[in-house]
């Protein structure tokens, strides 16, 4: 009984583990009994005093956060020194202790190198579970999660301690009960703990309707996260139990140094996600942990379309292309050699892409033709605009509305410049235009109109231009006569006046028809 002198003393305090004593008692004060499977998580921890390993002298309560990690409180795991693990059992995956076959040996026990036995500060100690538990692991609080735990909120304890002050045997079924985060102010309070509650390190639940009490330490203070429960705190000590005066104390897991202690010491499953848009691929990033040296995972297995199967995508990065805009939930299961597994899951708001409907033109060659192209956001977000008009990748022209010039563009031909229009979340969706640039016949100008005497040689000859920057054909009708070329000549017989025409013609069979009036005289 080597370590009765030190439980003993700490037992005043209400903080050692419940030791096994003659006096009945059975577990939480003021709770209720527990549905089998609404704690997962929820481990009975035995500890051998005495070194014959068929009895146990003291009892606590633990939570698996990982296939093989059992947190549990320093002081269950201490006896000034830590407990070796052969000491330590740990049952799992039943509401009734007695009656549970799943026992587990512990290989390792690691009590937190800032736990103070004569304060209680830093209460807590990871054991490493020999073989992987197949219970779901509990989630420990973020920092970032401070408003969870606020003080006023309803948290969730759990455990097989005493049902009152001097109950000293562990309840045979797990009990459960609600108590209120206290404010810091409340338990460092002179009516209250004083000066030996650290709120550096604990925070305290509980107002005289339930309580934790010997035989809970180590075990659960949890808050809700949807349909889950967040690990906040780790059952630590008290003055009696349920006592209005003296509320429940807990190691503070939303303490910073609390828990890096316990984040660097145990698995955990994460991820990354991003963009998030419909219609483009998201690329999935793990960014999972596993304790350095203990281990690594080495599987990663991804479900993306919310089915609850891994089968959507394997190793540690992932791509999918989501349809339809709104929540969806995605998961991520990563593996160790050694037999841990770690689940996560997020909600991801999937940004709906805008539509863009950039439109049908049709412009003459060597025109311009103003472009307005429309857009729709499935959210209703601001959309931005902007045309890549010459298709080099890059939409030089800013705005819903761009020129597009056909200047050196031989028609009839089509171009496609590309509209994109960007939603504020960053999503984007092109669209190209039909230009049709259809063929404008040459400007023609015969001239100039002239007198002439018959029987002299007369000059005609034509300037033209294309805007198709075709190569022109000029044909002239004088008389019965017909001629081609830009310039031509002509003699007339006899006096009178003439209509002389010149058709020119580019390579698209555009024409134009330019007349010159001529008098002959005798
Ligand atoms: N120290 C006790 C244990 O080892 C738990 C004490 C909790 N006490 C309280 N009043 N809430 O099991």
């Amino acid at each position: 009984m080597r370590g009765l002198a030190a439980l003993a003393v700490v037992a005043l305090l209400a903080s050692a583990p419940a030791a096994l004593g003659s006096s009945g008692g059975d577990s939480i004060v003021g709770g209720s009994p527990a549905t089998p499977g609404d704690y997962p998580a929820q481990g009975f921890l035995t500890i051998d005093l005495d070194s014959n390993p068929n009895t146990f002298e003291a009892f606590c309560g633990g939570t698996l956060l990982g296939s093989t990690w059992f947190l549990t409180a320093a002081h269950c795991a201490y006896d000034g020194t830590p407990l070796a693990s052969s000491r330590l059992r740990v049952r799992l995956g039943s509401v009734n202790w007695p009656s549970a076959t799943d026992i587990y040996a512990v290989t390792a026990v690691d009590v937190d190198q800032a736990y103070s036995e004569a304060t209680h500060a830093n209460d807590l100690a990871m054991l490493r579970l020999q073989r992987p538990a197949p219970y779901p692991p509990a989630r420990v609080v973020r920092l970032d999660e401070g408003a969870r735990w606020a003080s006023g909120t309803t948290a969730r304890i759990v455990g097989w301690g005493a049902t009152s002050s001097n109950g000293q045997n562990p309840s045979t079924s797990l009990l459960q009960a609600d108590v209120p985060i206290r404010p810091d102010a409340v338990c460092s309070d002179p009516s209250s703990y004083g000066g030996d509650f650290d709120p550096s390190t604990m925070v305290c639940a509980g107002n005289g309707t339930a309580d934790t009490c010997a035989g809970d330490s180590g075990g659960p203070l949890m808050v809700r996260d949807g349909a889950d429960w967040v690990l906040v705190g780790v059952t630590s000590w008290g003055l009696g139990c349920n006592d209005l005066q003296f509320p429940g104390v807990y190691a503070r897991l939303g303490a910073p140094a609390l828990n890096r202690w316990v984040m660097d010491r145990h698995p955990r499953a994460s991820f990354t996600a991003g963009p998030a848009n419909t219609n483009q691929p998201t690329t999935f990033t793990s960014t999972s942990f596993y304790p350095p040296g203990a281990g690594s995972f080495t599987r990663f297995n991804w479900d993306l379309d919310g089915d609850g199967q891994f089968d959507d995508g394997s190793g540690a990065g992932a791509k999918w292309t989501f349809p339809t805009r709104g929540a969806h939930d995605v998961g991520l299961e990563a593996l160790a050699p050694n037999g841990d597994r770690a689940v996560t899951r997020q909600v991801l708001g999937v940004n709906g892409s805008p539509a863009a409907v950039a439109g049908r033109y049709t412009v003459g060659e060597g025109r311009t033709v103003a472009m307005t192209g429309s857009g729709s956001d499935p959210e209703g977000n601001t959309l931005t605009y902007a045309w890549d008009l010459d298709r080099n990748g890059s939409f030089e022209s800013a705005g819903r509305s761009a020129t597009f010039s056909t200047l050196g563009i031989d028609g009839p031909a089509t171009r496609a410049p590309l509209l994109r229009v960007c939603d504020s979340a960053g999503a984007c969706s092109d669209d190209p235009a039909t230009v049709r640039i259809v063929n404008v016949a040459p400007r023609a100008n015969a001239g100039p109109d002239r007198r002439v005497r018959r029987n002299r040689r007369v000059r005609f000859f034509v300037r033209a231009t294309d805007p198709g920057g075709d190569a022109l054909t000029a044909t002239w009708r004088i008389g019965r006569r017909t001629v081609k070329g830009s310039r031509v000549t002509h003699v007339f017989r006899r006096a009178g006046r003439y209509t002389v025409r010149v058709t020119v013609t580019d390579g698209d069979g555009g024409s134009t028809t330019d007349v010159v009036r001529v008098r002959v005289r005798r």
